[in-house]
């Protein structure tokens, strides 16, 4: 059987043949195809690419028909029960798991960059007191390009281990002053005695000079979580991430970037408007009306369905049973009887059975945040801070891909013919 693929062009009866490799066929050979020597050649339309591979990746793998994810070939169910988010990071940028010794040098770089300087933070202080902490994030870890210069010297690998380093650790600083700053509150420093997970905590809640009480079930859910959403291939977000990175910006530029197109509510913004939408029907008994409206596509059922994933995403799976760990502590959050009402009748209903539409990571993950005490407005930001390592492991590989090449997608162009400028005077 020969890997290509055979074309007739039915305007000139002519035939190609195409090479198939990784069951894709290049679209650069599609541009011999032409009806006249001057044509351009053929193009393929993939608007939202929901059937382009941009890159060859070595780092997540999925299965939407499966619920399958798997980052390095390590399936997430064994990374969110054995592991730890750090590990995770680890393996996300570097490809395999650490030895202890890589281990404590990766934690003890990390922990020596979590500090930023004063002047982000007096920058912090000049948003409004409600300016919203994912536009106050998006913007300082853009700032930070200008107090490492260094980072624009993406063709050196000891140099872009620098700065991933310097992102990941900064990250969770840069999130936690956002919530100080929302509330009001001073701002908490690093504590460099702590995990990664527990020294977020203590950022955010710690009042005074007492220590934080860090309670283990919110250690653990939060580093689950971190761990469940720390990558997932070429996502909106990612694929904003190496675009910018194509143009050999740097890496806080392009991080900056990639957490912009997280902030919308298709994207990672869904588990605030998860919560919104939670609060808007307000009781059990609303539930049936809600679903109505959501068939007639007056509004969408937030958190649910997926582009890739068309079963349970696997991810939702792991924070359902989180949650329930977390709600021990807590108390049960109110608006869970709500969601899983919501859940019962989607997955009984032809409409999005039909769709194949089921709970995605963003369905349960903000009643677990807020029963953590966290506001709504903080759930995009609690998402940025692990996906920061995802971002930064597919960049690093588009800067190492020979292959690549800035990103400049083409265009079908629908628009007016030439036609010669007319002046305001003359226009009816
Ligand atoms: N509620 C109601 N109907 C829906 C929903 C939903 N949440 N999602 C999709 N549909 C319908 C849609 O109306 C369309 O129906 P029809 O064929 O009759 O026109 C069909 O299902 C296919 O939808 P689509 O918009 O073409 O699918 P997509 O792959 O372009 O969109 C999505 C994927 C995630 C943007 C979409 O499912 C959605 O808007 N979900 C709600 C927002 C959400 O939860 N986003 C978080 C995604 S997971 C976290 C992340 O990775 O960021």
């Amino acid at each position: 059987m020969a890997d290509t693929l055979t074309i007739t062009d039915n305007r000139t009866g002519k035939t190609y043949e195409i090479p198939v490799e990784n069951d894709t066929i290049r679209a650069m050979d599609l541009r011999q195809i032409k009806v006249q020597e001057s044509d351009f050649g053929l193009m393929t339309y993939d608007p939202g690419y929901t059937n382009t591979a941009s890159c060859k990746s070595r780092i997540t793998f999925i299965d939407g028909d499966e619920g399958i994810l798997e980052y390095r070939g390590y399936p997430i169910e064994q990374l969110a029960e054995q592991s730890s988010f750090s590990e995770v990071a680890y393996l996300l940028v570097h490809g395999e798991l650490p030895t202890r010794e890589q281990m404590e040098t990766w934690e003890a770089s990390i922990r020596m960059h979590t500090v930023v300087h004063e002047n982000i933070k007096r920058q912090m202080e000049e948003f409004r007191y409600d300016a919203h902490p994912m536009g106050m994030m998006i913007s300082t870890i853009a700032a930070l390009s200008t107090f490492y210069p260094d980072a624009k010297q993406v063709d050196c690998q000891q140099n872009r281990m620098l700065q991933i380093t310097r992102l990941i650790a900064k990250v969770p600083t840069l999130a936690a002053f956002c919530y100080r700053h929302s509330q009001g509150h001073p701002y908490n420093y690093p504590d460099n005695q702590l995990g990664y997970t527990e020294n977020f905590l203590s950022m955010l809640f710690k009042m005074n000079d007492n220590p934080y009480p860090l309670l283990p079930a919110f250690v653990q859910a939060l580093d689950v979580l971190f761990i469940l959403h720390a990558d997932h291939e070429q996502n909106c977000s990612a694929s904003v991430m190496r675009a910018i990175g194509s143009s050999d910006a740097d890496p806080y530029s392009a991080l900056a970037g990639a957490a912009a197109a997280l902030y919308g509510p298709l994207h990672g913004g869904a588990n605030e408007a998860v919560l919104k939408m939670l609060n808007e029907i307000g009781n059990v008994s609303n539930v049936p009306k809600f679903i109505e409206r959501c068939k007639a596509g007056e509004v969408r059922l937030m958190g649910f369905g997926h582009r890739v994933y068309k079963s349970y995403d696997p991810r939702a799976k792991i924070i359902k049973r989180t949650a329930d760990a977390v709600f021990e502590v807590t108390g049960r959050n109110p608006l869970l009887d709500i969601a899983l009402e919501l859940e019962r009748i989607a997955l009984e209903d032809e409409y999005f059975v039909k769709r194949r539409l089921y709970p995605n990571v963003d369905f349960y993950s903000g009643l677990i945040y807020q029963a953590m005490g966290l506001p709504v407005t903080m759930f995009p930001v609690l998402f940025a801070i692990p996906r920061a390592v995802g971002w930064l492991a597919q960049w690093n590989e588009l800067v190492e891909d020979k292959e690549q090449r800035i990103q400049r997608p083409r265009q079908i162009y629908l628009g007016h013919g030439r036609r010669d400028f007319v002046p305001t005077s003359a226009r009816p």
